[in-house]
């Protein structure tokens, strides 16, 4: 928790959390002592998303040591940890039962080194490690959970380096059905964790069940918001019954990529700093969409701040795939530390007669220095040329009841294009058989996150993380954008006057 003295209005702009500055302004006083819940995280972990790799999209149950520790290499050689996905995260499958002394055992025929001695390998190439379990007597596919056993457990991971928990929901006892059923049991491993001493990210995974939007900012570091993603656009599937967060009983599995974002909407509020409204691994790579829905589903995530785990076979990537998982003006975004959402301004559904079933939306996304971010969102069936005027891009401030109008709509903006500069075939075929090692200082493709961060890198406009300039948006004016099927526009809308006195100012 953070504690900040602010004025009233600018408890106003701060938007998300404003009704929480009302509910604790101090009565007469001409200052408010403004309480911002998760401002910063519970634990000071995760102040903006966590990125990595996961092996459950790709591989299921079929892991072991090797691929743990080549695919770790391969993201050093890839240039993937230094794009800023740092964790190495085993989901299900990987222990067998409990020792004597209730101690998990792993399973020394998949990882015969042992996992302590794995886990000091990854941390050698760079990397934190993450641990899958669940908050049951079972995880989902079977293998023994935690419930009861959640001191134990903690304990053992932190003697053996974790870093990071994925924390499932399977086999529960019938613990989950009310909100405070499903804090109380999330809670104890939550805490378990923080009392081994050691760091350790936790991230829940109950697929959104019992609202955790509204309670889990203050035992956990991200949760997931729906049942599990599959390898598709925007197939339905009767197994995804939910089409909302909200209410949403029964998550179930096999989401599509359209149907996990249309339900953020209604909770992004709910994303803030060391708390991530999680919208499940990413599927770029295995094959079940085309490469524009790929640039949509990595947009999309990254946009709203989920946090961003590779899903795929990392050993097989391609050119095309490896350009969408390295694009630094996208992945800048996400990390930024405004640890905001995005917010869909509209979504209409087109006609099925006219274009084919789909549907059309703006988002919008407010970053920490100022810039804002428009994405114009194309999942109709024919190319469509899109609009977007100022009074759409800054409607929240609009409405926002000030007396005055919002300085926004008085100022031009540049307008930038953040997919303009993907990393062409030649260059992301060269990096992945080896003969593009360094990444040049001034590459308009490739940004090390290793060496410094996003928010440096965007403060000091490097090359890589502001796209190219495609327009400019007057006071009054709006913005079109030929956008083809199943395809997303990304701009960086940048205001002049603030340049202007940024540079005054230097
Ligand atoms: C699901 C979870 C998946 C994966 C799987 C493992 O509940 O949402 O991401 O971890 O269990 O069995």
């Amino acid at each position: 928790m953070v504690a900040l003295t602010i004025g009233a209005t600018a408890a106003l702009l701060l938007g998300q959390a404003s009704a929480y500055h009302q509910e604790r302004r101090q009565v007469g006083s001409e200052k408010h002592t403004v309480v911002i819940p998760g401002a910063s995280s519970y634990n000071g972990l995760n102040l903006i998303p966590q990125m990595g790799w996961n092996n459950w999209n790709a591989f299921h149950c079929d892991v072991n040591e090797s691929l743990l520790l080549t695919t770790a290499q391969d993201m050093v050689d890839y240039g993937l940890r230094d794009s800023g996905y740092n964790y190495i995260v085993l989901d299900d499958c990987w222990a067998v039962g409990r020792n004597e002394s209730g101690y998990l055992v792993a399973d020394d025929y998949k990882f015969p080194s042992g996992m302590k001695s794995i886990i000091t390998k990854i941390h050698a190439l760079g990397f934190k490690f993450g641990m899958y379990s669940s908050a049951g007597v079972l995880t989902c596919g079977r293998y023994p959970g935690s419930l009861g056993y959640e001191k134990k457990d903690a304990d053992l991971w932190a003697e053996w380096g974790v870093d990071y928990l994925k924390y499932d929901n399977c086999f529960n006892q019938g613990q989950s059905g009310t909100p405070k059923l499903s804090f109380d049991r999330y809670k104890v491993m939550s805490d378990a964790l923080n009392q081994t001493g050691k760091e350790i990210v936790y991230a829940m995974c109950n697929w959104g069940n019992d609202d955790p939007y509204d309670w889990a900012y203050r035992i956990a570091n991200s949760g997931r918001m729906s049942g599990d993603i599959y390898d598709s656009f925007n197939r339905p599937d009767d197994r995804c019954p939910c089409t909302e967060a909200a209410g949403c009983a029964w998550p179930g599995f096999h989401c599509s990529v359209m149907n996990i974002l249309n339900k953020m909407p209604a909770i992004t509020s709910r994303t803030m700093s060391g708390y991530f409204n999680d919208m499940d691994m990413l599927e770029v790579g295995n094959g079940g969409q085309s490469d524009s829905e790929y640039v949509v589903h990595f947009s999309m995530w990254a946009i709203n701040s989920s946090p961003l785990l590779i899903g795929t076979n990392v050993g097989t990537l391609s050119p095309a795939n490896l350009a969408i998982y390295s694009n630094p003006a996208i992945i800048a975004i996400n990390q930024d530390t405004s640890a905001s959402a995005a917010k869909r301004v509209w979504r209409y559904t087109t006609d099925p007669d006219e274009t084919g079933e789909g549907e059309i939306s703006l988002w919008t996304r407010s970053l920490s220095n100022g810039d804002r971010i428009v994405a114009l969102l194309n999942a109709a069936n024919i190319t469509m040329n899109m609009n977007v005027t100022i009074n759409e891009v800054f409607f929240d401030e609009r409405t926002a009841g000030a007396y005055r109008a919002p300085p926004e709509l008085s100022q031009t903006w540049d307008i930038y294009d953040l997919w303009a500069n993907r990393m062409g075939e030649a260059e992301a075929a060269a990096i992945l058989n080896g003969t593009s090692v360094e990444i040049p200082a001034n590459s308009t493709t490739r940004f090390n996150a290793t060496a410094s961060t996003y928010a440096k890198g965007v403060e000091s406009a490097h090359p890589a993380l502001i796209g190219s300039r495609v327009g400019t948006l007057q006071p009054s004016g709006t913005f079109t954008a030929e956008i083809a099927r199943h395809s997303v526009g990304v701009y960086r809308l940048r205001s002049r006057e603030a340049a202007m006195r940024k540079r005054d100012e230097l």
